[in-house]
């Protein structure tokens, strides 16, 4: 299958396409390892861990937002301490973004670094998260405010977790790995459109997607990891997507909330004459499939444009928005919240939604 190595200024890292969880994870063990694992992944596929996990040490947690955060690092971290995990030992993180989180950051920190080593099971973590270093937890209401850069030492992806994933979480997954494809250029923004239908119904396909968008990613990080500049065409569709997850309260899984982002990036583009209105349509047509069943016409524009207002990339009142001057031609731009930007935001909530 697809293997690659990912460079990082932390530590280079492997990544590996697996068919047998079981094997590898009984290959990779070591004693004094500790496996820290998604509770509905415990319950979904007991036949693979249950044996493991009578003979391993483990945490199971709830993948929920509240789990990523000061409070509920406390218990994670105390039975590390309290159960002799020791710098030498290694966390194996079992699960999507959240646990992923949860490994990452707590890895970062335990004294002073430990190594982890992680088996996504969505789509999301499999095709974006697992690569990339970021390790952010939340602060109160506030998501991702805290953490850093560490990457796991190697990650194994098994394509098989994703048979009991949720349509929604699924739908998602494809909507984050969206955005790769149109930063790449036109032709793997129409391979990607030519293949999402495939994808739901074809492993092959998916499994193809879910390499290409991981290679697509790894060219930017390995040249700008600490997301200082290049990286930043990969916020495409993100400013506008935290407004519509923070002001859905959650209901709108992110890469649907990121489908609705880049739309509308896409929409103020050819307002200012970056695109013509075909190159929005024609991307349109395949977002519009993935935000399917989950309306956002509810929305009021004061609302949205209070927590756009408070993106933690804006410089003083500007926004700093990643517009789109054509496929492969991402880039970011200034925008002020005035009359004109309210005007189109009016028309895009009226006419488009
Ligand atoms: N560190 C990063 O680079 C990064 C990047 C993107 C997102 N994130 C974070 O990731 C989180 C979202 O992660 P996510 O969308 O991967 O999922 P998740 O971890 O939030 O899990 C979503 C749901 O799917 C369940 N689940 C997981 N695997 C499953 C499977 N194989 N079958 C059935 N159910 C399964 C979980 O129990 C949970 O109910 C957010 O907190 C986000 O901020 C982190
Ligand atoms: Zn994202």
């Amino acid at each position: 299958m697809y293997n690659f190595k990912v460079k990082s200024v932390v530590h280079d890292y492997e990544v590996q396409f697996i068919d047998n969880t079981h094997s590898c994870l009984l290959n990779e063990l070591r004693d004094g390892d500790f496996i820290i694992i998604d509770n509905n992944i415990v319950r979904l596929y007991k036949d693979i861990f249950d044996p493991i996990l009578e003979r391993t040490r483990h945490i199971c947690i709830d993948a929920l937002e509240s789990q990523k955060s000061y409070q509920g690092l406390i218990p994670v971290m105390q039975q590390l301490i309290e159960n002799g995990f020791r710098k030498n030992h290694r966390l194996f993180a079992i699960g999507g973004g959240i646990t992923q989180d949860v490994t990452a950051f707590t890895s970062s920190v335990m004294y002073r670094g430990v190594d982890w080593i992680f088996f996504p099971t969505t789509l999301l973590a499999q095709g974006d998260s697992c690569i990339g270093s970021k390790t952010s937890i939340n602060f109160g209401n506030y998501k991702n405010q805290i953490g850093g850069f560490y990457p796991p030492n190697k990650i194994f992806i098994d394509l098989a977790f994703l048979n009991t994933l949720e349509p929604a979480h699924l739908q998602s997954g494809l909507g984050e790995m969206c955005h790769y494809y149109i930063v790449a250029g036109e032709q793997d923004f129409f391979r990607y459109k030519n293949d999402y239908p495939l994808a739901l119904k074809n492993k092959e396909v998916l499994a193809g997607l879910i390499a290409r968008s991981l290679e697509i990613k790894k060219q930017y990080i390995e040249i700008d990891e600490f997301d200082q500049k290049e990286r930043q065409v990969f916020n495409y569709g993100h400013s506008f997507g935290h407004a519509i997850e923070s002001l859905t309260d959650y209901r709108v899984p992110h890469g649907i909330a990121v489908s609705y982002g880049m739309d509308m990036a896409n929409f103020i583009s050819v307002k200012l004459g970056y695109i013509p209105e075909k190159v929005r349509i024609d991307i349109r047509e395949l977002l519009s499939q993935i935000w399917q069943g989950f309306p956002i016409g509810d929305i009021a524009i004061e609302k949205f444009k209070a927590a756009l207002g408070k993106d933690k990339k804006n410089v003083g009142t500007e926004l700093r928005l990643i517009l789109n001057k054509g496929y492969g031609e991402i880039f970011k731009d200034a925008m002020k919240m005035d009359d004109r930007f309210t005007a189109w935001l009016k028309e895009y909530f009226e006419n488009e939604l």
